[in-house]
């Protein structure tokens, strides 16, 4: 492994290519290897040990198969369960997502939606982040499980995608001014949030100060690929060749969203 190494990125599916399309953004020269453990989606009802196996043995793949010179959990969830247990067990090294609740307090004054899988919420990692801050009263935790499954399998069907996101934010009572997309599968739905609210919330996610972290990281290091030329990107996904066709689009799309100028 060197500094010309790739980078691997994991999430249980395919939420995790919003994180991997931000890093490509950062760090244009890197080449990343991405793995989509949908053949095991959702993460979120699992129990935590088994979520630890999971990506225990994703890494063991990444570092053996690949040789990869870090490695970013690009899901909230596998953050939660493992990213301790992670970094005890590996020398290289392993970034993961936090919700991005510190900007969402900034830059609010009411009620924020934290968005996220049962499990993320539960955990005590979120939860210590979450009561760092003096205005934790004003978060509300929303956990929405289904919300996996349908990037990961509905998203053609949009009347259903549409109906399902209602169905969870129809349960806030309060007037929302900022949601935190809590689970990297949710960057997918962000247009359909935005939609719901009428344009008139915030949203934040955790993607690029994620991507920043792991440039920080590979600097101090001196693991900066100095290579001036666009890194290769190489999918694999543990379901079948379909998952990584999808994989393909939904990095299209990011890519399209930003041309057209979404926000
Ligand atoms: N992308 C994962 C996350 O950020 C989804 C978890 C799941 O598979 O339930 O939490």
């Amino acid at each position: 492994m060197n500094n010309k190494s790739k980078i691997g990125v994991f999430d249980s599916g395919l939420g995790g290519i919003s994180v991997l399309y931000e890093i490509h953004k950062v760090m244009p020269n890197e080449s990343i290897v991405y793995f989509g453990d949908s053949g095991n989606a959702p993460y979120g009802v699992k129990t935590k040990d088994e979520v630890v196996e999971l990506s225990r043995r994703i890494c063991d793949h990444l570092i053996e198969a690949e040789d990869v010179k870090a490695i970013v959990i690009a899901c909230n969830t596998a953050t939660s369960a493992a990213v301790d247990i992670l970094r005890s067990q590996y020398s290289i090294p392993i970034i993961g997502m936090e919700p991005a609740i510190k900007p969402a307090i900034v830059g609010t004054e009411g009620v924020i939606v934290v968005l996220a899988t049962e499990m993320t919420l539960k955990e005590e990692k979120f939860n210590k982040l979450l009561y760092s801050f003096e205005e934790a009263h004003r978060i509300i935790k929303l956990p929405a499980p289904n919300l996996v499954d349908i990037v990961e399998n509905h998203m053609d069907d949009v009347e259903y995608v549409k109906q399902s996101i209602s169905s969870y934010l129809d349960q806030i009572e309060a007037h929302v001014e900022g949601i935190v997309l809590g689970c990297t599968h949710f960057i997918f739905l962000k247009d359909f949030i935005d939609e719901y609210y009428d344009h008139k919330v915030e949203i934040f996610d955790g993607n690029f100060g994620t991507a920043s972290q792991l440039k920080n990281v590979l600097h101090t290091l001196a693991l900066l690929n100095d290579e001036t030329f666009e890194g290769a990107i190489s999918l694999l996904n543990s379901k079948d060749n379909h998952f990584v066709e999808k994989s393909k689009d939904m990095y299209q799309y990011l890519r399209k969203r930003a041309q057209d100028g979404s926000k």
